[in-house]
């Protein structure tokens, strides 16, 4: 695991996004795994704008995202679909049919995540994955559990999910209680994990997911098997390291 810790904001951004479209203009053709939250933000805002510069193109690129919640509009502002097309995909030359996210609002939910399986299969392996991480040590919307699902599944987000994703919506009621992830079984196949944290309130999940056991009680502990991570973390998430 390579852990590199920035000092800004700035720094971070530009490393995280230098890493994604230094793969992008050595593989044109890459598969990237894709991640919404704050996390990414300042990431995806770094590759806008070196693609407006010319310096590297996506359209030959696949993306899978991560997660939807279950049962808001695509168009919601809250999506993840309208986050996507608001902070990637309206900038940048990526061909529509080669974006993907769970369909959060498919008559069957079921087909949806078995239909999302078969997607990645046909992809192969994802090259890159984004991953933010959760402050119960969620990666995707895979909750701490007694047992994690390898594939695509609906989830029931814990409440301090919803209570942490509430800053986004007008009140806690309106946080969607369902969503549709990725499971961990496709993430750890990724030839390669960018984990990206930032802030004092992350410290503590930041030492435990990268130095505690290996437990689906924290599911970000998994990727301490997983032979290609790269982490990214602020000097404030990282202060317990090394500590
Ligand atoms: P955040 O969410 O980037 O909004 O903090 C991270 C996550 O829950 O995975």
């Amino acid at each position: 695991m390579n852990i590199l810790t920035f000092r800004s904001n700035e720094e971070l951004n530009e490393a995280g996004a230098g890493i994604i479209t230094g793969l992008v203009q050595t593989n044109p053709r890459a598969v990237l795994g894709l991640a919404t939250g704050g996390t990414p933000v300042g990431i995806y805002e770094e590759i806008v704008k070196t693609y407006r510069k010319g310096m590297v193109s996506f359209k030959s690129v696949t993306t899978f995202n991560l997660d939807e919640y279950v049962g808001i509009p695509e168009d919601h502002p809250e999506s993840y679909h309208a986050y996507m097309k608001h902070h990637l995909f309206g900038h940048v030359d990526l061909s529509p049919e080669r974006t993907h996210i769970p369909n959060g609002n498919a008559a069957d939910l079921e087909q949806e995540c078995a239909k999302y399986n078969q997607h990645l299969e046909d992809a192969k392996q994802i090259d890159l994955q984004l991953l933010g991480l959760g402050h119960n040590g969620h990666i995707g919307f895979n909750e701490p559990d007694h047992a994690l699902v390898s594939g695509t599944h609906i989830v029931k987000l814990k409440d301090e999910t919803r209570e942490a994703n509430a800053r986004f919506f007008d009140s806690i009621d309106e946080v969607p209680t369902h969503a549709l992830t990725m499971g961990v079984g496709t993430i750890l196949k990724a030839k390669m994990i960018l984990l990206v944290v930032r802030g004092a309130d992350k410290a503590e999940i930041v030492h435990k997911a990268l130095t505690g056991p290996i437990t689906t009680e924290c599911p970000a502990s998994l990727l301490q098997t997983h032979p290609h991570v790269v982490v990214l973390l602020d000097t404030a998430s990282g202060r317990l390291l090394n500590a």
